[in-house]
């Protein structure tokens, strides 16, 4: 692995939660790259979804994944009525695992539809939930914003007062309080989420992974603030320039290399369970999440992800 560069940029007045650094690009996945970079999670969903999560060669062959050119798609199954046995669908977990770093992921479209339960995330499964956990995009039936959580054991929690523009929800971010809510800052813009992503041409999230703070970043497709390094997508980039964060994590209250270790990358896409199915009820969307899912494949043809790029920088 590449030496990490790694500058600290001496701006006193940014607070050192929030100061940022430069990064030279490690990975490049683009297109066909998300095979190369991703594999297959062909599991049972560990949350109780409704979802069957193929391999690689039924994903292939079904067309539920497909890459072309910059584009690269993953999507749940949109043809078949189902059962028990859940809507197929996709996991991908990188070969990778990141300590310090940043991951940019230009997103074009992603999953939107009752009982639709995306998420790009961070973790070390087999280590969970000591090796922690950051959910980058995560939410339930289109409904709301985005939320950005930080999963930990017992010992790791959040100031009250940040330097962030989303909005604070719980602080503890200990997985056993309260059913495994986590730490959580809401995104106080419409459009990092479902149909109003969508519709708006997606956008940019990003994260930077320090010993010492966890920030991660949104930015809208037609926004007029997406730094120009996130926007080209290019070798290197500085974070330092690139502004307040939509979420700030500092280390006030929070050891970060003693809560989060090596984590990998897992993009997945499931249906109903413990959270969307628990909330469907109140979601505004028809009958019940389980019979929705089995029943009405034509609700998914918006199901899916589409990616620009993913790159990561050391
Ligand atoms: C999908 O992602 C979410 C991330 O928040 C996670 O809690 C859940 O366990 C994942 N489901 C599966 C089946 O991996
Ligand atoms: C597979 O999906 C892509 C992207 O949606 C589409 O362009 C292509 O026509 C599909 N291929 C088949 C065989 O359906
Ligand atoms: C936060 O980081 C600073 C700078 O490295 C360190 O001095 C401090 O002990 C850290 N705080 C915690 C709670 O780990």
């Amino acid at each position: 692995m590449k030496a990490a560069s790694f500058a600290f940029v001496a701006i006193s007045s940014i607070a050192p939660s929030v100061l940022g650094g430069t990064y030279s690009r490690s990975e490049n996945i683009v297109g066909q790259g998300f095979y190369n970079s991703f594999n297959f999670e062909a599991i049972g969903d560990p949350t109780n979804g409704r979802v069957q999560y193929v391999d690689r060669a039924t994903a292939m062959s079904r067309n539920l994944t497909f890459a072309s050119g910059n584009t690269f798609i993953m999507r749940a199954d949109s043809t078949s009525v189902t059962g028990a046995s859940g809507r197929p669908s996709v996991r991908i977990r990188t070969n990778n695992a990141y300590t310090t770093h940043v991951a940019v992921f230009d997103v074009a479209h992603m999953p939107q539809g009752c009982g639709t339960w995306p998420a790009i995330w961070e973790t070390d499964e087999a280590n969970w939930p000591r090796g922690g956990e950051v959910d980058i995009l995560e939410g339930v039936n289109d409904q709301g914003s985005n939320q950005v959580t930080l999963h930990t054991t017992s010992g790791c929690s959040m100031p009250a007062s940040r330097t962030q523009t989303g909005t604070s929800l719980q602080l503890d971010c200990n997985w056993a309080i309260n059913g495994n809510t986590g730490c959580g800052v809401r995104v106080n813009t419409a459009s990092s989420y479902g149909p109003s992503f969508n519709a708006n041409g997606g956008g940019w999230f990003a994260i930077e992974r320090t010993n010492t703070f966890i920030n991660v970043w949104f930015w809208p497709r037609n926004a007029g603030n997406v730094p120009a390094d996130v926007r080209s997508g290019g070798t290197a980039v500085n974070t330092g320039s690139w502004g307040t964060p939509t979420a700030n994590f500092p280390n006030t209250s929070c050891n970060f290399p003693s809560f989060f270790d090596a984590n990998n990358i897992i993009i997945n896409l499931t249906f109903c369970g413990d959270w969307a199915g628990a909330v469907y009820g109140s979601s505004g969307c028809p009958s019940t999440c389980n019979n929705f899912v089995d029943n009405n494949p034509s609700a998914f043809t918006n199901a899916y992800f589409q990616f620009n790029s993913i790159n990561i920088y050391k």
